[in-house]
């Protein structure tokens, strides 16, 4: 068993299949968001679950931080969200179970809930990250999610075309939800050309209040573009679909963005650099826990999700030399940072 607790529990206010899977606590506590999302079955939420709590464990450890990984998935039974007196259900469900584990995991934002949901769930757990600044914690955490992607998009751009400048370069945004919309911002800011899409068409609007040009889904994902940056659910990277691809980069806040771990040589084959994901999306994840766990000035913070950029430059740098994919270096990264299993540190 690669986890050390998993608990998949039928809510009790609202009969919903919560799990919480926790994946490593070697580092510290362990951190991950609560998605509330529809599977076609609970155990698919689960398996979601499991996967993303891994790539959590993967985040801290990149990221420097003293976590470990570990995730919420609620399993909706359809794609409508819950209205509020159901959301606020089993957010309370969400609340007793993440109490049940005594401060070895704390949650926070993900797929499907924001900052007020975290105040709810704190009605039944202390350990919540990002609840709003007025309710003292560290508020939203997708602007900071955006502003460490920004980082790593101008080291991918350094790295693949010699320059760090956004300006006239292009970019698809694959998803305009919390973080996607942000990124759109900071990029037309910048002076980027910008495609984007969403399953979701309200979400067009967002689009043209940043000159983006509205394109669907798929024809995003396989755009003639310089940097291709997936902002929604994941998998997207396939066998399949990267054969298609015509961009030159990948980097996006989407977790875990390949189907398997073997996708990624065959974007290295194709000579698309494909920046770890784990690597891009940690922003959110730096602000909260600088600010709420380590105490650390908003400035502090903001430096240390910069510093994503000279992480993922370091990354690329050891890849070019070693000469194996970003993906490669990064997961003996990782490795490296847990050690063996039976001889990890114990949590504190
Ligand atoms: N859900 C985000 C992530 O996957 C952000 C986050 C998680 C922020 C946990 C704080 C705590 O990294």
């Amino acid at each position: 068993m690669e986890h050390e607790l998993v608990i998949t529990e039928r809510g009790r206010r609202s009969g919903l299949p919560i799990t919480v899977a926790v994946h490593a606590t070697g580092r510290g506590m362990a951190a991950g968001g609560c998605r509330l999302e529809h599977y076609p079955h609970w155990r698919d939420g689960l398996d979601d679950a499991l996967r993303l709590s891994a790539a959590m464990t993967g985040k801290c450890a990149v990221a420097g931080l003293p976590l470990g990984g570990g995730k919420t998935v609620v399993t909706l039974p359809d794609r409508r969200a819950p209205a509020p007196a159901a959301r606020r259900d089993l957010l309370h469900d969400v609340g007793d179970v993440i109490a049940s584990l005594d401060g070895r995991y704390a949650t926070g934002p993900d797929v499907g809930t924001g900052p007020d949901d975290m105040t709810v769930i704190a009605e039944r757990t202390r350990h919540v990250f990002c609840r709003p600044r007025s309710a003292g914690g560290s508020g939203d955490s997708s602007p900071h999610t955006a502003a460490g992607v920004l980082a790593a998009l101008r080291t991918v751009c350094a790295d693949r075309f010699g320059s760090a400048d956004l300006a006239g370069r292009s970019f698809a945004i694959l998803g305009l939800g919390r973080v996607g919309a942000h990124i759109a911002a900071l990029l037309a800011a910048a002076g980027a050309r910008l495609i984007a899409a969403d399953v979701d068409t309200a979400r067009r609007v967002v689009a043209a209040r940043h000159g983006a040009t509205w394109v669907s889904p798929r024809d995003c994902l396989t755009a003639a573009v310089d940097v291709l940056v997936p902002a929604a659910l994941g998998g997207l990277l396939t066998a399949a679909s990267v054969p298609a691809l015509r961009c030159a980069a990948i980097a996006g806040p989407a977790n875990n963005q390949l189907d398997a771990a073997g996708t990624a040589g065959l974007l290295h084959e194709r000579g698309i650099l494909w920046a770890p994901d784990i690597a891009v999306s940690a922003g959110g994840l730096i602000h909260a826990t600088a600010v709420e766990l380590l105490h650390e000035t908003p400035e502090r913070a903001a430096a240390r999700v910069h510093g994503i950029g000279d992480t993922l430059a370091a990354i690329l740098n050891t890849a070019r030399t070693d000469a194996v994919s970003p993906a490669t270096v990064v997961d003996q990264l990782v490795a490296r940072s847990l050690g063996p299993v039976g001889s990890r540190p114990k949590p504190a």
